[in-house]
């Protein structure tokens, strides 16, 4: 397994391209289920769960071909020759359940295996499946494997979500596009990733009101025809070098991203003394003076996102004062906090809060996370540690993180990958 060496301590300079959005790319990929025809998909990030989607997408018979010769673009569609989702791909990537909603809607019947728990917690997708079930679709648990089927097609609903879910948004949406009559999808999540799916499905010909709002209204379609869409730029990948920016007091321009998307991340970036300003072409960060203990809450976007908090937490770790972390969305998210505390850092975890007391200095040490924003957190700290921090299990950053030691180096970091 590949490790991530790092020298600490030396500000960032320069430029970094941010990549298409990983969280929008994944269920646009899964969009491409709904039509025969070609759906080309530009600006697609080159990683890991990426290249898990592919897999997935072509072994249900639909065809995903490379166009150009920039790696980045993808052209999918074709006729669905196999409606099982299986273990062996799901259990690597949770998004895997996002092609039940297509296959349903298309082709009437799928099977896809359960998720199951994951690193940062239990992660169920009951909201899926009662938003399917009320649109006619009957559903049985056998074997790990979710059995869907609607052979008369799906049907329009009222669906009332218990909570703003991303996926189950994503998979509602996908579904109602073909299903018979109306559709309205309420309390619905707003993250622009969904802006961006639903964006996409209305160039395929999907009727659909209340794009970026908490309400959703689609009336389905007969069919779904091809269509070519440029894939958002990455609001994570964004944040998370903004905060390389600020953690180790350098100025970073963030080339292609956009700053109406960054919602609360912008705010609580501010309060703590760093400075993001709109340019043409991107954003540019830039750390003003000291760094300031500043609090905050994950939430549904437009809120301070949870895909954030790690980061957020590795920067308030040498800010001065200390800041409380508040993580609502998942239950199992602080695994960062004893790798983090290894630099040095002093983090208390109480309940679903972390205080955060900021530390003149950290000091690199030997690390290793579970997950993908944990993961990128550790590089974080580790750019802003005394001495050399090592970090391993970087699969799990290759799931997110196109060329992150490639575009660091580039700004001035002293940091390399260690092949396992
Ligand atoms: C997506 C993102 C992930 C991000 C998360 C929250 C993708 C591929 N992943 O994940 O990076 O951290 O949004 O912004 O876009 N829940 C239920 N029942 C359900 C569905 C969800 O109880 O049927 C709960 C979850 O356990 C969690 C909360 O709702 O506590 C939010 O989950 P959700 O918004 O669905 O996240 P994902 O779509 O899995």
């Amino acid at each position: 397994m590949d490790r991530i060496l790092i020298r600490g301590g030396r500000p960032l300079s320069g430029e970094i391209p941010i990549g298409g959005a990983k969280n929008a790319a994944l269920p646009l990929m899964a969009a491409g289920l709904l039509t025969a025809e070609r759906l080309v998909l530009t600006n697609v990030p080159q990683l890991a769960d990426i290249a898990t989607m592919r897999a997935l997408v072509a072994q249900h018979g639909v065809a995903v071909e490379p166009r150009g010769n920039d790696g980045r673009t993808l052209a999918i569609g074709g006729a669905i020759t196999n409606t099982e989702a299986p273990y062996d791909i799901v259990r690597k990537m949770r998004a895997s359940v996002l092609v039940l909603g297509p296959l349903l809607t298309r082709v009437g019947e799928a099977r896809v295996s359960l998720p199951g728990g994951c690193a940062i917690g239990t992660r169920p997708i009951d909201l899926h499946l009662k938003g399917l079930e009320q649109m006619g679709a009957a559903i049985r648990l056998d074997g790990g494997y979710v059995h869907a089927s609607a052979p008369q097609g799906l049907h329009g609903a009222d669906i009332v979500l218990a909570m703003p879910s991303v996926g189950a948004t994503e998979n509602l949406l996908m579904a109602a596009t073909l299903a018979d009559g109306q559709t309205v999808i309420a309390n619905a999540a707003r993250e622009p990733e969904i802006s961006d799916l639903a964006d996409c499905l209305a160039a395929m010909g999907a009727r659909i009101e209340g794009i970026g709002t908490d309400r959703l209204t689609v009336e389905g379609v007969g069919r779904l025809h091809g269509a070519t869409h440029a894939i958002i730029p990455d609001r994570i990948e964004t944040g998370t070098y903004a905060c390389a920016a600020a953690i180790t007091g350098g100025s970073l321009h963030l080339r292609h991203a956009r700053l109406d998307h960054l919602g609360a991340v912008v705010r609580v970036l501010a309060e703590a003394g760093v400075e993001v300003t709109e340019q043409d072409d991107g954003v540019t960060v830039r750390r003003l003076n000291g760094l300031h203990g500043t609090d905050a809450m994950t939430e549904p976007y437009p809120g301070f996102p949870t895909d954030m908090q790690a980061q957020l937490m590795a920067l308030m770790s040498v800010a001065e004062g200390a800041a409380m972390i508040t993580e609502t969305i998942f239950e199992n998210r602080f695994m960062h906090v004893p790798e983090l505390n290894r630099l040095g850092a002093r983090v208390n975890v109480h309940g679903a809060s972390a205080i955060v007391r900021g530390v003149a200095a950290l000091s690199g040490a030997p690390v290793m996370a579970t997950d993908l924003r944990a993961s990128v957190s550790l590089v974080l700290a580790g750019l802003a540690a005394r001495g050399e921090t090592l970090v391993n299990r970087v699969y799990h950053l290759d799931r997110g993180y196109e060329a992150v030691e490639q575009k660091l180096a580039a700004c001035g970091a002293a940091i390399e990958r260690l092949p396992g």
